[in-house]
């Protein structure tokens, strides 16, 4: 037993303290090789002084023995996120590559590191609609990923919101492919400019969570170039990631890691990428041979598929040849390289991590992004002085960033909601009493004798999140069962949309005892309000608000910020009206209609609409402007639109362009968002903003002639704050 236990705690130890490699080319080494045709040409080389054995090790992570003893001691037992060193060659001196998570900040942390920034999770970023914004918090996750000596960030996230329910719905940015695309897009460059590789994922069809490993996603072509891809094709084309992660899951009938249409036809012969594609971790790929005909350059974070004796076999069997090997090989290398040879413009030492402007980024970010949606002259909280402030609910004072899956990131501290409010009172002389609302009594007592009330609901990683179980099997019976079968394994999609009991018995109890109360939800996505929305004063989503998400949800309630984020998602009236969803499921069909598109097409009201989000001012929109009122297929449509704050207090104001279909000769959306922006406005100012759509963007995919198609026809437009049409300022042009 003493001797188990011992070989337990080496192994724990060795695997804690793993040995570190750099990432960086030695480059003494190659002294000759300089420029972007010489290192391809290193690769090629490289390539073909390699063994079989040591091809095969450059097509993924790390050895099983290693990786796998790594990974459990470090990701299950120590909760850290280890090195996984891939594409490593000492005989030849090719370094390794390293990957980091990071939709939220800096996943891997380097051994003398403890901690890093911790952001709001990715769908907060995205109802702030602020893509500069998003630029920056990617700089500094970029600073601390390099700081922690890693070099490929498995991000952006960019996979769509089909339904709420969706477990992963905090990592990616909203319902809409255009608002995903943007996103997407400023966080390959902020991150390619500091030298890490991105890697947008999941590529494709990943929307749904508790099947991943199985399930097969139906889609028909139209859908998935219109709906499904063209953020991914805007990241990939103008943001050139030096890699992309396929997904786990199946697109019609074919897992994505074996799917060429998908990984070379679309991805590098359409779109021209010239990186590798990585797989997702564990179950990417089942079979090396189709990989490698897939045009599959590396499998994560082991070696299964990608095995010497399986792709022996496919050679000897003629189904693939070394050629296809070496180009696979070489695929990788010559992108990795250039990265490794690149030296760097600043240096990224331990102490980039954390820094007071990191930190105080994550509080701007957290509160650029809170979106308040019901507001009954209660915000911002306005009695001065000798006050009682109850902060009520079972997570008013709990540490909650987000899911606990690979987007998980440790912060060295999370200011709670309520220690937030706290703060914020410290030296004004208030009072703020705590209650964590398990006795309805003492809750209602409390929050009638309040002068403001907080109360606190939502979710947790236990609730939502990347679905965390072991073995695919239970996956599959499940899949097959279309129900869960066995005990439920950790975060995953949500099985219902309502909040938990407990969190709608608070809010009932507490709805009418007091009228100075906001119920503030933190969570990923959409939720179903039915129950008490129209009994609660106020409702504002905060979201999973990152480590300085307290503080920042103070200065919202309290008017010190007003808020200005809006959502990047539809919420329905009713379940019912999203399309389906099952979380156990082996075949599931994604159709043309989802969210703002689906509502607006099947004229079905909505509770909230994409892009809503109120504020402490109001904003006027007048004079409309289209400078041509006709086009031609390679022009710009320039708009301008005239945004006043009417109120009495600064803002700031998403405004919103939307292009409509109703004259098409195909089924069209209705309308569909084509331009956004996010101003600053004065108390009284007004200014004239310009938008511009390129007519390439209002190109349909035709699946008969396989081509994007622009039609002749009169377009109609609309702008204005949010997506509800009756409320947009229209315009018409006509595309001849
Ligand atoms: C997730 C990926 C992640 C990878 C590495 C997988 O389980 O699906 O998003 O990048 O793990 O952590």
């Amino acid at each position: 037993m003493f001797v188990l236990l011992l070989i337990a705690v080496i192994t724990y130890y060795r695997n804690i303290n793993y040995k570190t490699y750099d990432i960086q080319v030695e480059k003494s080494y190659f002294p000759e090789v300089n420029t972007a045709a010489e290192i391809e040409a290193l690769a090629k080389n490289l390539v073909s002084e390699m063994t079989f054995e040591e091809k095969v090790d450059q097509m993924y992570g790390e050895k099983n023995h290693k990786s796998l003893r790594k990974l459990a001691n470090n990701f299950l037992i120590a909760k850290r996120f280890p090195h996984i060193y891939a594409g490593k060659n000492e005989r030849l001196h090719i370094p390794p590559w390293v990957l980091s998570d990071g939709p939220r900040g800096a996943r891997v942390m380097h051994q003398d590191v403890a901690a890093v920034t911790t952001f709001p999770v990715a769908m907060a970023r995205g109802a702030s609609w602020d893509v500069s914004l998003e630029k920056r918090i990617q700089h500094v996750i970029a600073i601390e990923m390099r700081a922690n000596k890693v070099n490929l960030g498995a991000t952006p996230c960019i996979n769509l919101l089909r339904h709420p329910a969706w477990g992963r719905a905090q990592e990616t940015y909203g319902e809409d492919p255009w608002l995903l695309g943007e996103f997407g897009l400023a966080t390959v460059k902020a991150l390619e400019s500091h030298n890490v590789m991105a890697s947008p994922k999941h590529f494709a069809l990943n929307s749904l969570e508790n099947s991943r490993w199985v399930v097969n996603v139906e889609v028909d072509e139209r859908t998935l170039r219109e709906v499904y891809l063209p953020h991914f094709k805007k990241t990939i084309q103008q943001g050139k990631p030096a890699a992309v992660m396929s997904a786990y899951n199946q697109i019609n009938g074919e897992y994505c890691g074996h799917s060429k249409r998908l990984l070379t036809d679309i991805l590098r012969t359409e779109w021209g990428f010239e990186g590798f594609v990585n797989t997702d971790w564990g179950y990417g790929v089942y079979d090396g041979v189709a990989g490698v005909k897939a045009g599959l350059n590396v499998e994560m974070p082991s070696q299964s598929a990608y095995s010497v004796k399986a792709l022996q076999e496919g050679i000897d069997a003629g189904k693939i040849t070394e050629q296809d090997i070496d180009d696979i090989v070489v695929g990788s290398l010559k992108t990795r390289l250039k990265y490794a040879f690149t030296g760097d413009e600043q240096q990224y030492p331990l102490d980039k991590i954390l820094l007071p402007e990191h930190i105080a980024l994550a509080r701007e970010a957290a509160e650029k992004s809170m979106v308040l949606l019901k507001n009954n002259s209660v915000l911002p909280f306005k009695k001065k002085g000798a006050k009682k402030i109850a902060v009520i609910g079972r997570l008013a004072d709990v540490e909650n960033t987000g899911d606990e899956g690979s987007s998980d990131s440790t912060p060295p501290y999370v200011i709670t909601p309520f220690q937030g409010i706290s703060n914020y009172h410290k030296t004004l002389g208030n009072q703020v009493i705590l209650n964590d609302g398990s006795d309805l009594e003492s809750a209602k007592k409390l929050a009638a004798e309040a002068d403001e009330v907080i109360v606190v609901v939502g979710y947790t990683r236990e609730d939502e999140g990347e679905y965390i179980i072991l073995f695919r099997d239970k996956m599959v019976a499940s899949a097959k069962a279309q129900k869960l079968i066995g005990s439920k394994g950790m975060g995953g999609d949500r099985d219902s949309l309502r909040l938990r009991p407990e969190d709608e018995q608070l809010i009932e109890a507490l709805a009418s005892t007091n009228d100075q109360l906001v119920v503030t939800y933190i969570g990923g996505s959409a939720i179903d309000m039915n129950p008490w929305q129209d009994k609660v004063p106020a409702i504002l989503f905060a979201w999973y608000g990152g480590m300085e998400g307290g503080n920042a949800l103070a200065n919202i309630l309290y008017g010190k910020v007003n808020p200005s984020g809006k959502l990047p998602f539809s919420i329905a009236k009713n379940e019912k009206d999203y399309p389906y969803f099952n979380p156990y499921i082996e075949n599931i069909s994604y159709g043309y209609y989802h969210g703002y598109t689906l509502f607006d097409k099947k004229n079905i009201e909505v509770a909230y609409p994409f892009g809503f989000g109120l504020s402490y001012t109001n904003y006027a929109y007048s004079n409309l402007q289209i400078a041509e009122p006709t086009v031609t297929a390679n022009s710009n449509i320039q708009v301008t639109i005239d945004i006043e704050n009417t109120g009495d207090m600064a803002g700031e104001e998403i405004v919103q362009l939307y292009v409509g279909f109703k004259n098409s000769a195909v089924d069209r959306p209705v309308k569909l968002l084509r331009a956004f922006d996010k101003i600053n406005l004065q108390p009284g100012e007004k200014k004239t903003i310009p938008l511009q759509v390129s007519a390439q963007d209002l190109a349909w995919y035709n699946p008969q002639t396989k081509k994007w198609e622009i039609e002749v026809m009169d377009y109609e437009l609309y702008v204005g704050g949010s997506s509800a049409t009756a409320e947009l300022l229209t315009g018409s042009f006509k595309l001849e």
